[in-house]
């Protein structure tokens, strides 16, 4: 049985590099299930479905020509052949991908995609729903949160770094109005599984955070 590790929890908590740096202490394999909703819409967008047509969206998911591939410098992702590493990060995409991500038939036709992740020696699942619903059974599940304008302030100083020019109050209101989104759909929503250990990260440097989880793991896990 290849252990699952889930890491979920809102946009901006940190879920992200401490999946990327668990699954790399680990050896354990990454699923970036965010990557999967985001390219959906990007792939939506080129094809110029509208994102009102629900059998249109499920389609281009169930159709997603993906392929990622690790690099030294992080995972690469080429969709139909582009490379949409970071296209894909846009906060324009990130906003599509959460009104992508409460059509149902989307959730189901990449449901499979993701569990095929699961691979030996074992996985670090990155989402909303991987505790609840993508693995319901990980023997390890983490949610990790953060205050909206720890995550905002998180977001600003990433996107400075990537030399883009950012209006906080902006980010802020985008971080809300995707928090309500993600957490008041009615399939999957953003909720903690009963069994996760909820972790506040506001306050926790990342390798704190990264302890926490690790400690976790090695509890569960043996
Ligand atoms: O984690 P992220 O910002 O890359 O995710 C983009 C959007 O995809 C986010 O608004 C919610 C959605 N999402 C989801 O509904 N379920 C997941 N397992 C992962 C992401």
């Amino acid at each position: 049985m290849t252990h699952v590790i889930t890491i979920d929890g809102p946009s901006g908590a940190g879920k992200g590099t401490i999946c990327q740096l668990v699954a790399k202490r680990l050896g354990y394999h990454l699923l970036d299930s965010g990557a999967l909703y985001r390219l959906t819409a990007l792939a939506a967008e080129r094809q110029g479905v509208d994102f009102e047509d629900s059998d249109g969206l499920a389609q281009v998911a169930a159709q997603l020509d993906v392929v990622f591939s690790t690099t030294e410098l992080g995972v690469n992702i080429l969709l139909a052949g582009d490379d949409v590493t970071r296209a894909i990060r846009q906060e324009q995409v990130g906003m599509n991908a959460s009104r992508v991500a409460a059509c149902e038939p989307v959730r189901a036709a990449l449901l499979q995609r993701q569990r095929d992740f699961r691979q030996a020696p074992g996985l670090v699942a990155d989402g909303r729903d991987m505790g609840t619903t993508v693995f319901p059974d990980a023997p390890v599940k983490v949610f990790l949160t953060a205050s909206a304008e720890e995550r905002a302030n998180r977001r600003v100083k990433q996107l400075q770094e990537a030399g883009q020019s950012v209006d906080f109050k902006a980010i802020l209101e985008d971080i809300e109005r995707r928090d309500k989104q993600d957490r008041e759909r009615t399939s999957s929503p953003l909720v903690a599984a009963e069994d996760a250990v909820e972790v506040d990260t506001t306050a926790m440097p990342i390798e704190r955070v990264l302890d926490v989880v690790l400690q976790l793991a090695q509890e569960r896990l043996g």
